[in-house]
């Protein structure tokens, strides 16, 4: 499997375990290690599409253990120039239940002890990328452009607080990231952006709402989770797949 991929990636974890799984992959070495999962071309219509599972087949890695760089970097070898990354997400923000979906349009990261940059002692170059803006535009406006044409509501916007797990937030966490102005709260969004932005590779977040975060809720999380799951994977699965058709 040789064949050089289009510009796009689909890097996705809960909810997308058994996603393109019979699709033969490809192990791509880095400077940083190998990827999380061989990487597997996917055609949506005319587009291929490289597809990586962030937490490995089988998913073995945490969220805190996922080699971000080798992921990214294994990607860029391939030619990748556009990434989606599919993640899944608790909700602070009043008004928006689990089962939707959301293209943030911030984030704020919480995470430490995670390799976070592809400059390290052995660059050669060092670049303090401006990451003011972490997503793409256009990018975003493609997601939200596919929410339309495959009639499923995403809410455009919001911030993603991103912490380091595995464990999930007491209540009085999440309502100090709502104190800092956070509507999601997952667990993967970063390094992925940063490492995406360095790389010089376009980005874009669709969020799967599976639970309220934690303290906000009757609901046991998990409860949430197994209620929202399956709809907010199906869901997203129609809208990658608009995404590609409105590309053609
Ligand atoms: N917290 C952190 N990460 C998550 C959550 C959450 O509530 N739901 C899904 N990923």
């Amino acid at each position: 499997m040789t064949e050089r991929a289009t510009g796009y990636a689909i890097i996705a974890g809960s909810g997308f375990e058994s996603f393109a799984a019979d699709t033969a992959g490809q192990w791509l070495e880095t400077p940083f290690g190998m990827p999380s999962a061989e990487i597997r071309q996917l055609t949506y219509g005319t587009c291929k599409v490289s597809y990586l599972a962030r937490h490995g087949d089988g998913r073995h890695l945490p969220a805190h253990r996922v080699n971000y760089r080798a992921n990214l970097a294994a990607l860029a070898r391939l030619g990748v120039s556009d990434v989606l990354a599919v993640n899944t997400v608790g909700v602070i923000r009043a008004g928006l239940a689990p089962g939707a979906l959301a293209v943030p349009v911030q984030l704020i990261d919480y995470t430490y002890g995670r390799d976070h940059s592809i400059y390290d002692e052995n660059s050669a170059t060092l670049d303090h990328v401006d990451f003011t803006r972490p997503f793409c535009d256009d990018l975003r406006a493609g997601l939200l452009q596919a929410g339309r044409t495959a009639g499923v509501a995403c809410f455009d916007g919001g911030v993603y607080a991103v912490t380091q797990g595995p464990r999930l937030e007491t209540a009085a966490e999440i309502d100090r990231l709502e104190r800092d102005g956070a509507d999601f709260v997952g667990m993967t969004l970063m390094p992925e952006a940063a490492i995406a932005r360095e790389l010089r590779m376009r980005f874009a977040c669709l969020s799967l709402l599976v639970n309220h975060a934690a303290g906000r809720s009757e609901k046991g999380i998990y409860e949430d989770i197994e209620t929202s799951m399956e709809s907010a994977t199906s869901h997203a699965l129609r809208v990658l797949e608009a995404f590609f058709e409105n590309l053609q």
